[in-house]
């Protein structure tokens, strides 16, 4: 074996086994550099700072014994890369130099959580120059001497929430500074290395494969849940994701028009019927990283007219934005690029009629794709940093105020292209009233679309020099969905039958 090798053979990664795909630690040695090369541009980060984060802790379900599974905060995280919680983290902005702090565990702790690991376990297993217990952080922080600990104070422009500033017993003897890092921080997260990148590859291919698998075992008959329970098994079961980036949307019929269908008051309990429309949004997610793919499609495996069309309307507008999609180009104009595709289809459709110039005007598009057309993605599904300061503001008009982000396209940004056209019947209804639009609508067309849903096409791209890279791979168009969905036929020829334990009532 040459040396080489050999050094690549030490390098710890993180990884479940030989079948997931395995990332090196110096994917955060990476990220942990860029963030101090940055710091040290900025004229406002005094010499002799350091960067104080702190990680996620276990989240209790209510007043019970039981612990949600733990999942990483995604700014230390992408510092770390530490799957435990509990954990500080920091970084010496002259020198790089980081220390990665881990609670002590008692001793009788082996009982529950087994070997109690040693400092030099946790150096070794996330390669940072040296690690010490949490309750030691302030004495360790004195030491140094720092003119400033940097901590993480932002806002999250997606849900409105404020991260969570480092705070520890005595960090009041420090002085601290807590408005520069986010933004340095955030403007980092939005653009991924090579090494990230390679992870966002991967996970896209997990999820893209279990919902390939999805639509050959799907049939009329099957509820919901059944088609989310799938997935998250098949991206765990091959792909290590334990955890999915968001909710699964596992919408069939009239509930592919609801955009957030599967939450906790609709948990995809609807059986598929026979001639329903699936609109599957299902992410895996691997070690922090996330993906979020939608695959539209007739549970039957054969799409109608009318599915057909609406269909590749969408499709269109899709792959319109996909060649016009590079560097330099606004997301909002990829917005209404993807906009003015659907109305020209729904014209020849029939669907609505007259001047699509005056419908782009007043913001009809937003009737039928009331969201943005896609979103910054990298540890979390709606990522950071969509309206950072000193981007483009949110816009105000009618659709283009859902957007995640206005910003101007770069190099190594990751986002979502998701347009689609729902029918929802109380915005339609509504809509025949609004005095703007009611003239472009053909109220009887309309009718034949009331239990159709909606049709989204969600892939993630990767902005390259010149263009994009697409990362999701799935069967996109028409002939393409019914030659995977009859192949699947054949090869789960018994699929429909997925059994029951309840119990027969007694005659
Ligand atoms: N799955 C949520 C979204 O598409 O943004
Ligand atoms: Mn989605
Ligand atoms: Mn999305």
């Amino acid at each position: 074996m040459s040396t080489n090798m050999a050094r690549e053979k030490a390098e710890p990664v993180f990884c479940l086994g030989d079948n997931t795909y395995p990332v090196p630690m110096s994917l955060f040695a990476t990220n942990r550099k860029r963030l101090c090369s940055a710091l040290r541009k900025n004229e406002s980060v005094p010499k002799g700072a350091v960067v104080v984060l702190q990680g996620g802790s276990e989240i209790g379900q209510d007043s019970t014994d039981v612990d949600l599974v733990f999942r990483q905060e995604s700014y230390f995280q992408w510092c770390f890369g530490v799957t435990e919680a509990d954990c500080y983290g920091i970084i010496e902005v002259e020198t790089g130099k980081a220390t990665l702090f881990v609670p002590k565990l008692p001793d009788e702790y082996v009982v529950w959580m087994g070997e109690i690991h040693s400092l030099g376990h946790f150096k070794a297993k996330y390669a940072v120059d040296d690690t010490k217990y949490t309750t030691d952080i302030a004495e360790a922080l004195k030491e140094m001497r720092p003119s400033k600990l940097l901590t993480l104070r932002g806002l999250n422009t997606d849900s409105g929430k404020m991260t969570k500033e480092a705070c520890f017993d005595g960090i009041s003897s420090f002085a601290v500074e807590n408005s520069l890092l986010h933004k340095e921080m955030t403007e980092l997260r939005v653009i991924k290395t090579p090494q990230e990148l390679e992870v966002m590859r991967y996970v896209n291919r997990v999820s893209s494969e279990a919902h390939k698998e999805l639509m050959r075992r799907i049939r009329p008959g099957w509820m919901e849940y059944q088609a989310e329970s799938l997935f998250k098994h098949h991206v765990y079961l091959h792909g290590g994701c334990r955890h999915v980036a968001y909710t699964c949307i596992g919408a069939s019929g009239e509930n592919g028009a609801v955009l957030h269908y599967g939450h906790a008051g609709a948990p995809n309990d609807k059986k598929v019927l026979d001639g329903d429309m699936c609109l599957f949004d299902m992410g895996g997610e691997y070690y922090c990283y996330a993906s979020d793919i939608t695959c539209s499609f007739p549970v039957n495996g054969k799409f109608t007219e009318d599915q057909k069309k609406i269909y590749e309307a969408v499709l269109k507008a899709s792959l319109a934005v996909q060649k016009a999609l590079k560097p330099g180009v606004s997301w909002v104009d990829m917005h209404l690029l993807a906009d003015r595709v659907h109305l020209e289809e729904l014209v020849k459709m029939g669907l609505i009629h007259g001047s699509v110039e005056e419908m782009m005007k007043l913001r009809l598009g937003s009737l039928f794709m009331p969201h943005g057309l896609g979103h910054l993605m990298g540890h979390d599904v709606h990522d950071v940093g969509g309206y950072s300061e000193g981007t483009p503001e949110r816009p105000k008009e009618a659709g283009l105020k859902s957007l995640r982000t206005a910003r101007v396209m770069q190099e190594g940004m990751v986002l979502t292209i998701e347009p689609g056209i729902y029918f929802n019947w109380p915005m339609i209804e509504r809509a025949f009233n609004n005095p703007e639009w009611t003239r472009f609508l053909n109220r009887e067309a309309f009718q034949r679309f009331r239990n159709f849903g909606g049709v989204r096409i969600e892939d993630n791209v990767a902005v390259t020099a010149d263009g994009m890279e697409m990362l999701t791979c799935v069967p996109r168009s028409v002939s393409e969905i019914e030659s995977h969905m009859q192949e699947g036929r054949q090869r789960y020829e018994n699929s429909p039958d997925l059994g029951s334990l309840v119990p027969a009532k007694s005659s």
